[in-house]
């Protein structure tokens, strides 16, 4: 086999068009992404519709400045990998239909991604070494879970919320205090300047006790119930006060399973994944917990961590290398789950 497998990757799941050169899975040769934040902002998230007509303006000039950018001519490309699941089913498309034209035309294979996979995959981007088996804490803004990762593309689920996802929790907090969308980001940032002790919002109890489950819906909830109250006595919140105590919330629930998932499975290494894992409180804590644990906590730098297609190209490359390939009768997926094909 080639020894340099060059993987152009598309990404546009969702409000980020992508594309990446990138090398047997573990070296980015570029990584371009066009976000669409400032146009969803308006709308306080995510418009579907939109979306995908903003991946059709910009998907031909986004995959041209990836080559240009990794100095790669589409003729030396390998293989072309792409997002086909989960995801808004308009936006997944776009990136897909390009994709395989781009393949028919190039006579190379396709490779259908899964987008949570992609996010797992960037930790191959970060750690060179990095080998399965690990655990992993998958936080993004439609999915939360614990998995074990056994193997390339082999996932074992230990625990998955009940309801809300963890970035959904901090999109819809962050729009109740006023903050705007995405929430997330924001959320991090003017927690710096709050007390995380300030309010205690309620941790979800499951009856089982050795369950890796979450739940955000009612922290949520919490934060909601509290903005009322201070609306009725007619008092002034303290913002930053409610985003550090609700963040506080969130990152114990999700670090606390984290490290029992690890010491269930008597494993020493957890990487963490998707764009909630871009957040600064949420990786010290984690950090600092793992070390108290004898735990090695591999931490992706931001950008890997939020959508972009460098995970997709580093996701396809570990297909590519098993023989799973697609075909141009590849459909889109929008609830795809974890490890299926
Ligand atoms: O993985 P991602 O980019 O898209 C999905 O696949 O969902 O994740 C987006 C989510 C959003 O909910 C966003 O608010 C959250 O990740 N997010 C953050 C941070 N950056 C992005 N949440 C907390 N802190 C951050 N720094
Ligand atoms: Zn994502």
């Amino acid at each position: 086999m080639n020894e340099n497998i060059k993987i152009l990757a598309i990404e546009s799941s969702c409000d980020e068009t992508s594309a990446a050169i990138v090398i047997n899975g573990r070296k980015v040769l570029s990584n371009v992404i066009s976000s669409q934040i400032d146009i969803h902002t308006k709308f306080g998230g995510v418009v579907p519709e939109i979306a995908s007509r903003k991946h059709i303006e910009v998907i031909a000039l986004v995959v041209q400045q990836a080559l240009e950018e990794a100095q790669v001519e589409l003729k030396d490309v390998d293989a072309i990998g792409v997002t086909y699941g989960p995801g808004l089913v308009g936006a997944l498309l776009v990136g897909m239909q390009y994709a395989k034209s781009l393949a028919y035309a190039i006579k190379k294979p396709l490779i259908g991604v899964n987008h949570i996979e992609g996010h797992i995959s960037a930790n191959f981007i970060q750690y060179s070494d990095l080998k399965p088996p690990f655990m992993c804490l998958v936080v993004s803004g439609g999915h939360t879970f614990i998995v074990y990762m056994k193997d390339y593309g082999e996932f074992e689920m230990l625990g998955q919320t009940r309801d809300d996802a963890a970035g959904e929790a901090y999109d819809k907090v962050a729009r109740a205090i006023g903050l705007g969308y995405p929430g997330g980001p924001k959320i991090d940032k003017i927690s710096k300047d709050g007390d995380e002790n300030a309010i205690k919002f309620p941790r979800a109890n499951f009856h089982e006790n050795d369950s890796l489950d979450f739940s955000f819906s009612g922290v949520k909830s919490a934060v909601l119930n509290y903005l009322n109250k201070k609306q009725m006595k007619g008092e002034k919140v303290n913002t930053a006060d409610v985003a550090a105590s609700f963040q506080k919330a969130v990152v114990g629930f999700l670090v606390d399973n984290a490290i029992k998932a690890c010491k269930l499975k008597k494993v020493n290494k957890i990487a963490v994944a998707g764009g909630v894992a871009a957040n600064t409180y949420l990786r010290k804590t984690l950090i600092k917990e793992g070390a108290l644990n004898n735990i090695n906590v591999l931490v992706p730098e931001t950008v890997l961590c939020t959508d972009n297609a460098a995970m997709i190209g580093s996701a396809a490359y570990f297909e590519y290398k098993k023989g799973n390939l697609s075909d141009l009768r590849l459909n889109a997926v929008p609830n795809l789950k974890l490890g299926q094909r």
